[in-house]
């Protein structure tokens, strides 16, 4: 387990929302609005809107650039972001409202104006990929290690991030996902010694990882650890509204230097009219977690512990997190994730999941073919009981037991991200596009990790994946352009 520097989870100094209150504070003065947006808190204007939302809201969806509010000397965003900064430990943060998708294309940005190469983990998010086309920035992938009987991908060691870097000696950053979607947590400090042993600057897609370091029982978040530049989605695990999410410098001279490009990058990847409604869920759940998280996690962590106990002593499925540990480049997990092996219980992960839905009212954020995957927010306390009466339920199948889907390798590179996406391409049967080279990012999704980038040439494992992830309950594949992976994308080669 790494070690987990001081992070305080109850901090007093953090009970204040200056951002959320100064938009109510607005609202209760009443003020005609002849502005955007243009409901202009009328709910005779706007009735279905005002009714299905609720009018509060309405009259909290301030436009942007109000003195006072975020605008001007000493105004409350401004107050805001520096509480936020205290609360992750950061030199410094910005809000997102278009998740860590837009703190990737970001990241990637700004990173290219440090240089034109980096070293990336090959199982980044899509919206790395998109960050890749959109720079220019060229990429050279680090495999993580690969949990095959599971069929999800895990972190890189710093030993594999070292033979990495020393074998692409102009890069500028190493990029890694840490946690991971399966709760994993790689070296964070050991990672970022490496990187900058190599003279470069360590980012980190810390998407899952918002919550991480206010309970004393989680991981500590990775700008604390050493990490240079930071992305966290608030919306998954801290409790914020969908599409929020945290961008955090941290304190090196890496993080420095990227300071400005980041501030710059930022401003070519966001809105002009950001929605004060997801700011300030942005300032209510920092607050909520930096002031009162200890007390509300150790309840969700409470509940999830009385579920694995409930799987441990039933026996039919598997609480995976042990196999999940076992890997070399995990060394902390996130307890918030729950990974559930299934398929020896007699159902794949995706059928699991399927019937869960449908059945038993039971929403699960994600499957493979082999485990489900619960996530529990921040403070929340699921009745436990019932999602293992349901998930104890369900049917089993000799079949289920002995299929399974081979998580593919990459296929080769044979361009850049950004040569094959502008490259000239043609739309083939699947069944044509063995060996030849992907013009666009396919992914199984969730957990949106491209199992084909542009780039790289099709294998026909990587095709069966897809299609067989297509196929199941619940299947989708981001960036098909068939829903059954019919048809492909490729480019056409001189
Ligand atoms: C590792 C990782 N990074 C980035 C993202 C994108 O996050 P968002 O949905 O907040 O844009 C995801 C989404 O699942 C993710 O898993």
């Amino acid at each position: 387990m790494s070690h987990r520097p001081h992070q305080p989870a109850h901090d007093p100094a953090q009970d204040v929302s200056p951002y959320a209150e100064a938009l109510s504070d607005f609202a209760a003065r009443g003020r005609a609005r002849f502005t955007t947006p243009g409901h202009q808190a009328d709910a005779a204007a706007q009735p279905l809107l005002a009714e299905w939302l609720g009018y509060p809201a309405l009259d909290l969806d301030v436009q942007p650039t109000v003195e006072g509010i975020d605008h001007g000397p000493d105004n409350a965003m401004d107050r805001t972001l520096d509480l936020a900064a205290a609360a992750w430990g950061s030199r410094r943060t910005w809000f997102l409202t278009n998740g860590s998708s837009q703190g990737n294309l970001t990241a990637c940005l700004a990173l290219a104006g440090l240089g034109g190469t980096i070293v990336a983990q090959r199982s980044v998010h899509s919206s790395v990929v998109d960050g890749l086309m959109l720079s220019g920035l060229v990429a050279e992938f680090v495999a993580p290690n690969i949990d095959h009987a599971l069929g999800i991908a895990h972190g890189v060691t710093a030993d594999s991030l070292d033979a990495a870097l020393t074998a692409t000696p102009d890069a500028v950053a190493a990029y890694v996902v840490t946690p991971s979607y399966f709760g994993a947590c790689s070296d964070v400090a050991a990672l970022a010694e490496v990187a900058h042993a190599h003279g470069a600057a360590l980012v980190v897609d810390e998407a899952w990882g918002a919550h991480l370091g206010f309970h004393p029982a989680l991981p500590t978040n990775a700008v604390r650890l050493g990490a240079d530049l930071v992305i966290a989605s608030m919306h998954k695990l801290g409790g914020s509204l969908g599409q929020t999410a945290l961008l955090h410098l941290g304190h090196s001279d890496y993080a420095a230097r990227l300071e400005p490009l980041v501030t710059r990058a930022l401003r070519s990847m966001q809105s002009t009219s950001e929605s004060a409604l997801l700011l300030a869920s942005l300032d209510l759940a920092r607050r909520q977690l930096a002031a009162h998280g200890e007390v509300s996690i150790g309840r969700s962590l409470d509940a999830v512990a009385r579920l694995r106990s409930r799987l441990a002593s039933d026996g039919r499925f598997q609480d995976a997190t042990p196999f999940v540990s076992a890997f070399p480049d995990v060394v902390d997990i996130d307890p918030l994730h729950v990974v559930i092996e299934t398929r020896s219980g007699g159902i794949t992960g995706h059928e699991a999941r399927a019937l869960l839905f449908a059945e038993h009212g039971q929403h699960v954020e994600m499957s493979t073919d082999d485990v489900i995957v619960l996530i529990v927010g921040a403070g929340v306390v699921h009745d436990m009981e019932a999602f293992a009466d349901a998930l104890l339920a369900l049917p089993s199948s000799d079949t289920a037991r002995h299929r399974h889907i081979e998580l593919p390798d990459a296929g080769q590179r044979r361009m850049t991200v950004r040569e094959a996406w502008f490259a000239p391409s043609e739309v083939v049967p699947s069944s044509e596009a063995v060996g030849r080279v992907s013009a666009d990012s396919v992914a199984a999704y969730p957990p949106g990790i491209p199992n084909l980038m542009p780039g790289e040439v099709i294998t026909e494992a990587t095709l069966a994946f897809l299609r067989d992830t297509a196929a199941s309950p619940n299947g989708w594949i981001r960036g098909a352009l068939a829903e059954d992976l019919s048809l492909v994308r490729v480019v056409v080669e001189p």
